[in-house]
């Protein structure tokens, strides 16, 4: 048995002060006023600490950990978040991949994403496949956790103003294919992470992963066990066949959030994931923030197969 904590969207406060005047301009300007005025009164970082006792409380074999760590992208935010990391856990037991929050406006990779590198490296090379444009990380990358594998994507690409959506691009998809065809032969459990939600569909245009159609054929062609996702802040479940046996897709809560409007309050995912008789058996508890008791409690449980 293997078990995994999926946790997601952090978006740690409060934003840090002293930071040079210059790097409030252009998006980061409606993003500052966006956490000042919203954003700060929902992301309670006394939600994150007690999710990360929960999490340890639950000794789990690993985490999963989907972007959206920081909010506008200031330097002086991915070094806080890599000190949080260090806190929370060691690299091989925390598998990272970035968010759009994370790549909020375009920052140099020694300043900004190249701090959590360890969280974001895997041991398996692809021939053929380089550091993306705007991570000096090579994505996808795979870990190989007893019969598990989790490969780790990056559709952190810096938007436009008013747009928080992403992209893999049509090198990360081919290598992905070539990736998910190798582990299926060798009977890995092929987890695969991602920022935004991958299917057609699940999120407003403005918001949503360019490219999902095009990783839905690649999904479906080549197959996969799960998929865990974050960026829409609220539980998530669709299920799709492949040409390899069913795939399912699964976004979780904010790890840091109140219940407000029509999102719900913070939540994490454990997976406790074992073969049976020739059979994927994934047993799947909701861990959600109960603010009047002050802790996590289960909220759901379900078993996927595969
Ligand atoms: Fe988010
Ligand atoms: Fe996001």
């Amino acid at each position: 048995m293997f078990s995994l904590a999926h946790i997601s969207d952090l978006h740690l406060g409060p934003l840090p002060k002293a930071e040079a005047w210059h790097n409030y301009l252009g998006k980061r300007a409606i993003g500052y006023l966006s956490w000042t005025l919203r954003r700060r009164k929902i992301h309670d970082p006394q939600v994150i600490a007690a999710l990360a006792e929960d999490i340890a409380a639950h000794s789990v074999d690993h985490v999963a950990l989907t972007g959206d760590l920081i909010n506008i992208a200031l330097p002086a935010e991915y070094r806080n978040a890599a000190e949080w990391l260090k806190k929370f856990g060691s690299a091989d037991w925390v598998t990272l991949v970035p968010g759009n929050h994370d790549a909020y406006v375009g920052v140099g990779w020694e300043k900004g994403l190249g701090l959590w590198a360890e969280y974001m490296t895997g041991e398996m090379r692809m021939p053929g496949v380089r550091p993306s444009l705007h991570n000096a990380a090579i994505f996808p990358f795979v870990r190989h956790r007893r019969n598990v594998a989790l490969v780790g994507t990056s559709t952190a690409i810096p938007q436009t103003m008013r747009r928080a959506g992403g992209s893999l691009g049509a090198e990360q998809l081919k290598a992905l294919a070539h990736i998910l065809a190798e582990l299926r032969q060798k009977g890995f459990f092929r987890i695969l992470l991602i920022h935004h939600p991958p299917l057609p569909g699940q999120a407003d245009d403005r918001k949503a992963l360019s490219d999902s159609a095009h990783l839905k054929e690649v999904l479906e062609a080549e197959g996969v066990e799960l998929v865990l996702h974050g960026h829409n802040h609220t539980h998530m479940r669709m299920d799709f066949k492949t040409k390899h046996g069913p795939a399912h897709v699964i976004g979780v809560s904010s790890a840091s959030a109140l219940a407000h409007q029509r999102k719900p309050p913070a939540a994490w995912h454990l997976y406790r994931i074992r073969r049976q008789d020739g059979v994927w058996l994934t047993e799947t508890t909701v861990r959600t923030w109960n603010r009047t008791l002050h802790a996590f409690e289960t909220e759901a449980e379900f078993i996927l197969t595969n």
